[in-house]
């Protein structure tokens, strides 16, 4: 769309908004940072939707899930009251706004706008309200009414409705207390102990992580023990294994620990493959038989590269859409590179005149508009400090039909 077009629009737009503003209300909506919040369109039941845009700026209201910040984690389901909800996975701190939408349904052709939700994001975090009561707390008030699960020194612990855990006075002030919400166990609060600082405590530097299949990954934690204790070695382990990974056949050659720091491990992990993909759990072995493990621990996921063209086979003079793809982006923050037939086009509006980078998604997506009968070969795409780790051909086919080609 050019700039005149677009401006256009905008007008149009906001003047049918005006006329509707006034009856609309904003629900709220609370959530995990790192979790996933489904909303519903509250559309009357007696139309029905044929089309829905959601949306979250009224001076840009199109379609989110052509927004590079949402890339991956947008979806839709269904356009039916019922089940007409947008759901945004992955949640962080740049996702909180309001989000509308707008929709057509088979009786006016018109898009009508529906009022929106406004989006508050929070981390979970233990504090101590009375002597012996502790309570998991947030920012905003969790929407859907979630049971809190607590962890007593990486021990899961009963469920419950309230936020609030009693621990028993008496009991043994080495612990340490963690919460989460059910369902996202792996969003855990960062552990406390109930007095003082040296308890039995495993805090990992991130809870969650992506990586690109071939590549290497450091995962850390920090920890705690009473000093009565003396630390005597520590190991990380899978469930699926409960000993040192290190003696794993599958990652021998493959992992390296750091203790470089006091009360600090790294384990640094090369050549990752999908199998190394797991909950990986720090454990800590002291004097006195003591040992701790820091449950719940941390998700490591790996991931593969892929390239969507659409369509791979065009006439002359048509569109191709090419989008790269992880399946997950925690902590990855892409930019990605292309290469044509093994050669990296660096500078592509200058040395290919047809092939312009889309304004809106241009960091995942290359647009080929129009095709030219040159553009036809293999592509690929690779992370920006990645290069190595290429993705799968795709090629393009470019039909001639004309007579010069
Ligand atoms: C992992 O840690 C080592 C040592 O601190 C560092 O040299 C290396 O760059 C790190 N690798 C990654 C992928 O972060
Ligand atoms: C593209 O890939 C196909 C199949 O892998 C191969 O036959 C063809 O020669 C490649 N084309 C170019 C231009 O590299």
């Amino acid at each position: 769309m050019d700039l005149r077009t677009a401006g256009s629009v905008l007008v149009v737009f906001l003047w049918s908004v005006a006329g509707v503003l006034g009856q609309n209300t904003v629900k709220s909506v609370c959530a995990l940072k790192g979790s996933s919040v489904d909303m519903r369109c509250p559309v009357p039941s007696v139309t029905q939707v044929t089309e829905i845009v959601w949306f979250n700026t009224w001076l840009n209201p199109y379609d989110l899930r052509w927004d590079p910040k949402y890339d991956g984690r947008v979806e839709y389901s269904g356009t039916t009251e019922k089940d007409c909800i947008l759901r945004i996975t992955d949640l962080r701190q740049s996702d909180i706004t309001t989000y509308h939408f707008r929709y057509k349904t088979n009786q006016y052709s018109e898009w009508k706008y529906s009022y929106g939700f406004t989006l508050s994001l929070t981390d979970l975090k233990v504090e101590r309200i009375y002597d012996n009561t502790l309570t998991c707390s947030t920012t905003c008030t969790l929407t859907g009414n979630p049971t809190y699960i607590w962890y007593k020194n990486g021990q899961r612990l009963d469920e419950s409705t309230s936020p609030q855990y009693k621990y028993s006075v008496s009991s043994n002030y080495d612990n340490s207390y963690s919460c989460a919400v059910k369902g996202h166990e792996d969003l855990h609060s960062p552990a406390v102990c109930v007095q003082g600082h040296n308890c039995w405590r495993v805090t990992y530097t991130k809870r969650r992580i992506c990586v690109l299949k071939g590549s290497t990954v450091n995962i850390s934690c920090s920890y705690t023990h009473p000093t009565s204790y003396i630390e005597q070695g520590s190991f990380w382990f899978t469930q699926k294994h409960p000993v040192d990974v290190r003696s794993y056949p599958e990652y021998t050659g493959r992992v390296e620990y750091n203790r470089n720091t006091e009360n600090h491990h790294t384990m640094t992990i090369t050549h990752l493959t999908e199998k190394d993909s797991a909950e990986y759990i720090f454990r800590l072995i002291t004097t006195k038989e003591g040992r701790f493990s820091g449950l719940p621990g941390l998700m490591l996921t790996v991931t593969d590269i892929l390239l969507e063209m659409d369509p791979t086979s065009v006439s002359e003079g048509e569109r191709v859409t090419l989008r790269c793809r992880t399946q997950c982006t925690v902590g990855l923050n892409p930019t990605y590179i292309w290469y044509k037939n093994r050669q990296s086009l660096t500078n592509p509006v200058t040395s290919y005149n047809s092939l312009i980078l889309d304004p809106v998604t241009s960091y995942n997506s290359l647009i080929l508009d129009p095709v030219s009968s040159e553009d036809a070969g293999n592509y690929s795409c690779a992370v920006e400090g990645l290069e190595r780790i290429l993705s799968p051909e795709e090629t393009l086919t470019v039909r001639c039909e004309y007579m010069e080609c």
